[in-house]
Formats: structure tokens, C-alpha cells, sequence
């Protein structure tokens, strides 16, 4: 089968990192073999995918040579591990995202590509599988966020809103793809939700629920969100970077800051940082950038999140948690290329890129 394979050494990713752009083509389509699955796993044929930041970031800096990029899936199921079969049968709509840019034959950029069959979900027949891809990492990444930030699930299973416990929750950078998915799981779960963003992403962070949004790029906001809201102690950091994590610490009262990247942590008392990684819900020790990165744990809890989560989305999707706008693009592999260079350039806000094969 076709995929897109990374081929830069370490040597070359570090020096890119110092720069701050890539140097020289990071990835390319190769012919690699279609991946064997074991008793656990579901191979899917691939019709569209998702792209994430997350995916020019391995290209550019993280991956090591010959690893297959691509996080975020939707297809048909294609060969069932028996392990597997009480779930999946061929044929199935199935949907999620895989651990790219590690493993030579894990990533969804591909022709086919093999899944954990339980960390999937079956697309219902509503959805379209371009509108399905887009559930894939910022869905989970906001998913396991809010189960950090102890929001429990039974929350957001069954749904509190309009019972809410008037608890209040920051969404720094509620207009991002993960923020739009954490607005709407927080307000299933009953919160109030306070939103950060700038004034061209206002509207887009209401429509899917913030009660208030405030302009992160300002630091009297910081002042206003407190006047209005005393009582935060839960917050996402959808940037983290720059002084976003302490525009959240100073927001709170006490508690916890959830980042998605690891930097720039300010102390602040009675304020807590959790960084996520959401590959740690695969269940297999692994390194960034080894051997210089740092290194994450197996951490069984985050894989029974995203496993109850995916198990109830067919029903949730449909009901109360809605994918992004998306910009649908028909195409392949050049196609894929093309969407992260816009990635790359900060461009294509407010959409998510959607590669129809
Ligand atoms: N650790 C993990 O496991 C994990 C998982 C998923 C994502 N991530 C990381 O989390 C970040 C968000 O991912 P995503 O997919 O949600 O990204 P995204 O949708 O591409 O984020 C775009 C948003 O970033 C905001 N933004 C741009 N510049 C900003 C600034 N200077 N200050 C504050 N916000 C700014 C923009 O908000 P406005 O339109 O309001 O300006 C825009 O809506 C990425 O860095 C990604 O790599 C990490």
C-alpha cells in the first residue's frame, strides 16, 4: 500500500527545532507493506482523515525515520482480529485515531491503517466519514482533559446540562479544535463555561456553548474573568504556550491548569499543572524524540476513558457533542501535504481540514 513515511535522522529534526522551520523535505509516499493486525486489532481501509498540528510537528521535529504519519481515521473495516469480532464486523463505519509518527506501520495517512478495536467507535449512519474523522485527537484529547480536571464521565454520559452544579470551567483557547469539543462535553456535564479567544473566533466558541468569552490577548481580561467568576479551580489550557498557562493560573482561585504541551508553567499557590499526552491511552511506554525526549508511561486509566467515550459517541455525536466546521477537501496524498503546509503557516482557523480519499 501507499503511506506517507518520515526520513528525517535526529540529527536533522534537532537542528530544525533550533531554526524553527524544517529543513529539507521531512516525509514522503513510500510503498510499504499493509499492516499485519493481531487478535486485538482492526485493519480499516482508509476514506478520509482528520489533520492535526500534531502531524506537521512529527514530520518537521518528532518522528524518527521510516515512521508512518497520521493520527485521525475514518473508513471501513476491512479485517477483524478475533478478539475483536463481538464488535467489528468488515464493512463496519468505524472512526478514531492511532498513535502516528512512532511506528513505521501505525499511521493514518495510508491506505489502510490497524486499530485497537476497543479504542474506535462505530460512525452512525447519519454522519458522513469526513465528518466523522474530526472526532479523532482534539475529541479525545478534550475527553481526557476533562477526566484530569475530575469532571467525571457519568456527567457527560447522561448529560447535567440545564441541572448544572453552576461550577464554573476556563477554556483557554475555546475556538481551537480541542476547545470547541471541551465547550460542548463541559456543558453536557453541567458547567459553565468561561472561554478565551480572539475577537474573529468569539462567535464560533458560542455557538458551540461558551456561556463568556474573553480575549485572551489582552491581560485585563484576566481581571474581568475573575470579577465575573471568583471561584474557578478548573481549568484547559487548549495553547499552552507563551504566557497562556499563566493567564489560566492567574484566573483561578485554586486548583488545577490541564496544558496540552509541556511548557511554560509559572507557580502560582494552590495551583496544580497536569500536562496531557493522549497517546499514553495506547497502553505502551514510549519516548519523544528519543533517546532525548521525555518519556510516558503506560497509564491504563486514560484507555478505559477513551474506551467508555468512543463506546458511547455513536449516540453523543448525534445528540449533544458536534464535529468542528470542517473544510472537506477531495483528494489523497497531495492533498494531505498541501492542508499541513496551511497548518504549518497558522492559517485555516476555525475549520478543521478534512481529506476525503
Ligand atoms: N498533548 C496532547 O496530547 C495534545 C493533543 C491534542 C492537541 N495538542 C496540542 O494542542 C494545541 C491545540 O490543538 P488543536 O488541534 O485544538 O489546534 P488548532 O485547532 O489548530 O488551534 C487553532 C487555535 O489556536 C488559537 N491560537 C493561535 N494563536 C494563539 C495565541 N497566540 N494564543 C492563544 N491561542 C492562539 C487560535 O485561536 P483564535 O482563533 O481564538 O485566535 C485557533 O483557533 C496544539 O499545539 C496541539 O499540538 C496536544
Amino acid at each position: 500500500m501507499k503511506a506517507i513515511i518520515t526520513h528525517r535522522y535526529l540529527p536533522r529534526r534537532i537542528l530544525s527545532l533550533a531554526v524553527g522551520s524544517p529543513l529539507g523535505q521531512g516525509a514522503q509516499v513510500n510503498e510499504v507493506p499493509i499492516p499485519s493486525i493481531t487478535d486485538s486489532e482492526v485493519l480499516v481501509k482508509v476514506c478520509a482523515v482528520a489533520l492535526n498540528p500534531i502531524d506537521f510537528k512529527d514530520i518537521d521535529f518528532i518522528s524518527p525515520r521510516n515512521s508512518a504519519i497520521g493520527c485521525d481515521y475514518a473508513g471501513e473495516v476491512f479485517r477483524v482480529g478475533k478478539n475483536s469480532e463481538q464488535r467489528w464486523k468488515i464493512g463496519d463505519k468505524i472512526a478514531g485515531f492511532v498513535h502516528g509518527g512512532l511506528y513505521p506501520d501505525i499511521g493514518s495517512f495510508a491506505e489502510y491503517v490497524k486499530v485497537d478495536g476497543d479504542l474506535a467507535w462505530k460512525v452512525p449512519d447519519e454522519m458522513t466519514l469526513g465528518e466523522a474523522t474530526t472526532y479523532g485527537v482534539p475529541a479525545a484529547t478534550a475527553m481526557l482533559s476533562l477526566a484530569y480536571l475530575d469532571i467525571p464521565w457519568v456527567d457527560i454520559e447522561h448529560g447535567c446540562s440545564g441541572q448544572g452544579t453552576q461550577s464554573t470551567i476556563l477554556i483557554y483557547s475555546g475556538g481551537s479544535n480541542v476547545g470547541l469539543f471541551a465547550i460542548q462535553l463541559a456543558k453536557r456535564a453541567g458547567y459553565n463555561v468561561v472561554a478565551t479567544a480572539s475577537p474573529r473566533s468569539f462567535d464560533l466558541a458560542k455557538r458551540y456553548g461558551a456561556d463568556a468569552v474573553y480575549d485572551y490577548r489582552t491581560s485585563a481580561s484576566i481581571g474581568e474573568i475573575k470579577k465575573a467568576y471568583p471561584n474557578i479551580t478548573k481549568a484547559l489550557d487548549c495553547f499552552s504556550e507563551g504566557s497562556s498557562a499563566a493567564f489560566c493560573a492567574d484566573v483561578l482561585r485554586e486548583g488545577k491548569v490541564v496544558t496540552l504541551l509541556d511548557q511554560g508553567k509559572p507557580k502560582k499557590a494552590n495551583v496544580t499543572y497536569t500536562f496531557l499526552m493522549l497517546y499514553t491511552v495506547f497502553g505502551r511506554k514510549f519516548q519523544l524524540m528519543a533517546p532525548l525526549g521525555p518519556v510516558f508511561p503506560v497509564m491504563p486509566a486514560d484507555r478505559e476513558i477513551i474506551s467508555k467515550f468512543y463506546g458511547s459517541l455513536s449516540t453523543l455525536s448525534l445528540d449533544a457533542v458536534r464535529p468542528p466546521p470542517v473544510t472537506m477537501i477531495k483528494g489523497g496524498f497531495k492533498e494531505i501535504f498541501d492542508g499541513l503546509k496551511t497548518l504549518r503557516k497558522g492559517e485555516g482557523r476555525g475549520t478543521k481540514l478534512v481529506i476525503e480519499f
